[in-house]
C-alpha cells in the first residue's frame, strides 16, 4: 500500500533534517503503528506521506505509484486524523461536517458513527463549547468521512477517558477487519501493542527498529520465567525458560512451596520504547 525508501526532509527554516533517511513499507490491511519520542519525527512523517508537506528526498509510493504522481484525487481515498484537532469553533459538529463532507464526492451517513462516539446529542453545539475530548471523537469523525481506504491516525485517543478511548480502538480494528489500512502515530504504548500488526520505533528523525510487537517483546525480552512464593517473606526467582520441564529446582518449587505470581519475562513496549530510544515515557 505504501513503500517510504530513504525518505529525508528539513523543514524550510531549519538548518538540520528532522527525517534522516527513513525506510519501511506496510500492505494494505495492516496497522502500522509509528512510535517514538516527542520530536522524533511522527508528524512530520504523517505530513510527508499525505502529501502536505513538499521537498522532501527519497521516494514516497502509493499503491506502486509515486506520490508525486498524484493529484488531489489521492484525497479522496485517505482520511486523516491531525495532531491538532482542527475545526472551525464557530461551527456546530454537523456543520464542519457538513463543510468538510462536500469536499468529497462520496461521504459516508454521519449519525451512526456520531451516535457511537457519543456526539449525537450535541451535534447541533458549537464546536467552541466542545470539550478537548470532544474535539478529537469529532477529529476521528472528520477523518472518516469519505469512508478512506486508508487511515492517518495521529494520536487518535489523546485525552480521552478511556471508555471513549475503547470506542475509538473498537473502531480502528474494525476498520481494518473490513479491509482498510492505517498508519498510526501514538504515544500509548498499550494501544499500539493492542492493535498494531507491526510497529517502527523512531527517534531523531531514523527509525530504530520494526517488527511486529509480539517479535520486538519476544526478542527484548528474556527467555525465563520469574516466580514469587512464599516462604519465609515473598522470595523472588527466575528459571530459564528452555528446558523447564526437566528443572528440578523448578518443579520442587512448585511442589513444595505457595505460588504467589508466576510470569514469562517477555517485555512490555514501553520498556522497549526506553531501550530502543532512549527515552523514558511521562504517559
Ligand atoms: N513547522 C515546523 N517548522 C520547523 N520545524 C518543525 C516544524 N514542525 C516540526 N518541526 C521540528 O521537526 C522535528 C519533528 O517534529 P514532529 O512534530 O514531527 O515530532 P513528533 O514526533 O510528532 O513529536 P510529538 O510526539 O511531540 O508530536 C522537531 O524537531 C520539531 O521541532
Ligand atoms: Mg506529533
Amino acid at each position: 500500500m505504501v513503500e517510504v525508501s530513504d525518505l529525508r526532509y528539513r523543514y524550510p527554516t531549519g538548518k538540520d533534517d528532522v527525517i534522516r533517511g527513513i525506510s519501511f513499507a506496510f500492505k494494505r490491511g495492516e496497522i502500522f503503528g509509528f512510535l517514538g519520542p516527542s520530536g522524533a519525527g511522527k508528524s512530520t512523517t504523517q505530513k510527508l506521506l499525505i502529501g502536505i508537506l513538499k521537498g522532501f528526498r527519497g521516494q514516497v509510493r502509493y499503491q506502486g505509484k509515486d506520490l508525486g504522481a498524484y493529484g488531489r484525487e489521492i484525497y479522496r481515498d485517505i482520511g486523516v486524523g491531525f495532531e491538532v484537532p482542527v475545526h472551525f469553533s464557530k461551527l456546530t459538529a454537523m456543520e464542519n461536517l457538513g463543510f468538510y463532507g462536500r469536499l468529497y464526492p462520496q461521504r459516508i451517513d454521519v449519525e451512526p458513527l456520531l451516535k457511537r462516539v457519543g456526539l449525537w446529542d450535541d451535534r447541533n453545539k458549537r464546536v467552541a463549547e466542545f470539550s478537548k475530548g470532544m474535539k478529537v471523537r469529532l477529529n476521528f469523525v472528520r477523518a472518516m468521512l469519505n469512508n478512506p481506504k486508508m487511515l492517518f491516525l495521529d494520536e487518535p485517543t489523546v485525552g480521552l477517558d478511556p471508555q471513549n478511548a475503547r470506542i475509538i480502538k473498537d473502531i480502528i480494528l474494525e476498520y481494518r477487519q473490513a479491509g482498510g489500512t492505517v498508519f498510526l502515530t501514538t504515544h500509548a504504548m498499550h494501544d499500539a501493542d493492542e492493535l498494531c500488526d507491526r510497529v517502527a520505533f523512531i527517534a531523531d528523525g531514523e527509525i530504530r527498529e520494526i517488527d511486529s510487537p509480539m517479535n520486538l517483546k519476544l526478542r527484548f525480552g528474556n527467555r525465563v520465567v520469574n516466580i514469587e512464593y512464599r516462604d519465609r517473606g515473598l522470595e523472588r526467582v527466575s528459571f530459564p525458560m528452555d528446558g523447564l520441564a526437566d528443572n528440578q529446582d523448578f518443579l520442587g518449587l512448585l511442589r513444595t512451596k505457595v505460588i504467589v505470581t508466576i510470569h514469562s519475562g517477555e517485555t512490555t513496549l514501553d520498556d522497549i520504547f526506553i531501550k530502543v530510544t532512549g527515552v523514558r515515557l511521562h504517559a
